[in-house]
């Protein structure tokens, strides 16, 4: 048996499947987060985006843009998305089973990069947006859109830490949006925009690499 490139994405290559069939959370709150990214991009973007899952995103802003290279740890999630990629016709997209530290910096710098449903998963998050910033051109957009569990839940955020030990679930930083917000400033972000659907959903923020 070959050893699997990223032992970590266990957990993530069982969801797959389910994650692949599931519809989106709140289509209306998604809708609103694929208009604003939408209403930055040209034509002749580059954008990576990190924790792709199953690759709906990407595929949905491909025929806005240039190119889009989309990276996730898990190879299960990469398969759904290579398979609707070629179900669909966006030659411009290409999925690749990487974490953001194991993209060669030489694949940039991006125009755009986008992070969903994954800073609050990530083991360094500091060191996660300094190696988006890495991978940014000046001026380059910054577009995430983050579960803060402390915003919800004072237990909630001291008991996911603990049910995570278990590794039935993944790892969930306790974050609130405020921490958040201070964090993205001090990895070289200016941030443009923040939005929520409603109080303790996800936060959607756009930022730009100064
Ligand atoms: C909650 S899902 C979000 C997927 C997609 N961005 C979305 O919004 O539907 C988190 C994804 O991040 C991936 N992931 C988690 N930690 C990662 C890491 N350190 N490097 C790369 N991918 C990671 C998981 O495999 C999973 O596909």
């Amino acid at each position: 048996m070959t050893k699997a490139r990223y032992p970590q994405a266990r957990i993530w290559n069982r969801f797959a499947a389910g994650y692949a069939k599931s519809p989106v959370d709140d289509l209306n709150a998604y809708q609103v987060k694929l208009d604003k990214t939408a209403a930055l991009m040209t034509p002749d973007m580059s954008v990576l985006e990190i924790g792709c899952g199953t690759g709906t995103t990407a595929l949905y802003h491909a025929e806005r843009i240039s190119r889009i290279d989309a990276l996730d740890f898990s190879s299960e999630m990469i398969g759904f998305a290579q398979g609707k990629a070629a179900e669909g016709n966006s030659p411009n997209v290409a999925f690749h089973i990487s974490t953001l530290a194991d993209w060669e910096i030489e694949n940039g710098p991006y125009d755009m990069v986008m992070a969903h449903s994954i800073l609050h998963l990530v083991d360094d998050l500091d060191e996660t947006l300094r190696q988006i910033h890495l991978r940014l051109k000046p001026g380059g957009w910054f577009v995430s859109s983050t579960v803060c569990i402390r915003d919800r839940s004072w237990l909630l955020s001291k008991l996911l830490p603990l049910v995570s030990a278990t590794r039935l679930i993944p790892r969930v930083l306790p974050l609130s949006s405020k921490g958040l917000q201070d964090r993205i400033p001090s990895a070289g972000f200016n941030i443009s925009e923040v939005w929520r659907p409603a109080a303790g959903k996800a936060v959607f923020i756009i930022a730009q690499a100064a």
